[in-house]
């Protein structure tokens, strides 16, 4: 028998259908109130599903994250960045054929218009980088007008094509201004990762060539942040498209987002917060301190995980491979306390708050000496492989309409306007 929910007032009953564990919200609308058709109210979007989407699964309760059905544990250190990301775009990984013919194209288009560089230069010296990124990649699609034909499926796909191969260049040369150096080009003898750490680091070397222990660990980092469905950024990018708007534009919006402490910019609150704390035996008053509401314990909680971050767990392990490399970072006893001892509080037991992405990974930046602004840059790098795919799927899904949400208001009604002579 097909599920309904029965919805019974003194004016009407009415049996609304459920299809995927949803009612639609505007069935609603069919129930007479007070303050007129009856509407949902859900600050945060805590229980709207705002779309349809093939493209990632997780099942907070169970710590589950699927790309395409895969389970992150086999993707990461497997897959390589842009296998997952020709996964996420395209629903299948790559045949080895594909993958080649992926990569040439996204090597091809790394390059940045000259004048991006102006751009860029043109910031003041201490900038924060995620300005200089999110102008950058709202720039592009000035440099792009065909960007803006989003009903092109050829246009769509050579402008997602350049988003995914120029944004490390944006936001290695977006670092580069900060420390007063000169811009590095893409180079053709890299990989994805390895060339945007070229154009990170690279200082007199010909060709810069990264320790294969880090690299592998940023390749599997990326992977890590490449999607993760409807969170904040990308519900802006999906809103921004959904107003008819081109991949950059949305883009920028999702770089803008992911800014947000908490969003992408937890994992530098997560340094600031275990730099404050000093050393592992100050821990417990911490804690304490969590506990009566003083601070929040950064890197733990999620809005979906309500347990372990099934990303955390693989991150924790990439710490050991750079550590390898770079030495282990003092402050990594303080959060594997912190870890332990949180993990054993009732506080953060009854509440389900597990250590979150963001708790490790900037450790390991930290490591590699990444100042802590760097850190979203480098989470946006990967994700833009998942805005562009969540912005296709929205931009071609004949059900989405513009993002238009209700408000309830609460302000005055039609009061007589006081000159301003007269005003108290
Ligand atoms: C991620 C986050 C924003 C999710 O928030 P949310 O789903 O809206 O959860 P809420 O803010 O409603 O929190 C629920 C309860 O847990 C508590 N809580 C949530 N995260 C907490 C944290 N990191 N430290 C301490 N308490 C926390 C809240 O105070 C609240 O307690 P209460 O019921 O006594 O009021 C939140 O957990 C957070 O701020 N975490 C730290 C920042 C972070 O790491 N962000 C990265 C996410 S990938």
């Amino acid at each position: 028998m097909a599920e309904a929910l029965k919805i019974s007032t003194e004016q009407v009953t009415l049996d609304l259908p459920i299809t995927d564990g949803t009612i639609k919200a505007t069935d609603l609308k069919a129930v007479p109130t007070s303050a007129g058709p009856l509407a949902t109210y859900d600050p945060g979007l805590m229980n709207t599903a705002s779309c349809r989407s093939a493209i990632t699964y997780i099942d907070g309760d169970a710590g589950v994250l699927e790309y395409r059905g895969y389970p992150i544990e086999q993707l990461a250190g497997n897959a390589s960045h842009l296998e997952v990301a020709y996964l996420l775009l395209y629903g299948e990984l790559p045949t080895t054929e594909q993958l080649a013919a992926w990569e040439k194209e996204i090597n091809t288009h790394r390059f940045v218009h000259e004048n991006v560089r102006g751009i860029i230069q043109s910031f003041r010296y201490d900038a924060h980088p995620m300005g200089k990124l999110m102008s950058g990649v709202a720039s592009m699609q000035t440099f792009y007008p065909s960007a803006r034909r989003i009903d092109d499926p050829e246009a769509r796909r050579m402008n997602i094509v350049r988003l995914i191969a120029k944004m490390p260049t944006i936001a290695a040369w977006s670092y580069r201004q900060s420390i007063g150096r000169h811009y590095v080009y893409p180079n053709d003898e890299l990989g994805y990762v390895d060339n945007f750490l070229a154009m990170l680091f690279q200082s007199q070397q010909r060709v810069y060539r990264p320790d294969p222990r880090v690299s592998h660990a940023m390749e599997v980092l990326f992977v890590l942040h490449a999607d993760h469905e409807q969170n904040c950024s990308t519900n802006a990018v999906r809103a921004v498209a959904s107003a008819g708007n081109d991949v950059y534009t949305s883009a920028g919006a999702g770089v803008g987002a992911l800014f947000g402490p908490a969003h992408g910019g937890a994992n530098e609150a997560v340094l600031k917060m275990l730099r404050e704390i000093g050393s592992a035996d100050r821990v417990g008053e911490f804690i304490e301190g969590v506990k009566a509401g003083n601070a929040r314990l950064m890197g733990f909680g999620h809005r979906v995980y309500k347990n372990y971050d099934p990303r955390a767990k693989i991150i924790k392990k990439a710490c050991d491979e750079v550590f390898e490399v770079t030495g282990v970072n003092p402050l990594l006893q303080i959060a594997v306390e912190l870890e332990k001892v949180a993990l054993e509080d009732e506080y953060f037991a009854t509440r389900r708050l597990y250590p979150n992405v963001d708790f490790y990974s900037g450790l390991i930046y930290e490591a590699l000496r990444f100042p802590p602004e760097m850190f979203t840059v480098l989470f946006a790098v990967p994700r833009t492989a998942g805005w562009c795919a969540q912005w296709l799927e929205g931009v071609t899904d004949p059900e989405q309409k513009i993002m238009r949400p209700k408000q309830i208001y609460t302000g005055h009604r039609r009061r007589a306007f006081v000159p301003q002579d007269a005003r108290a």
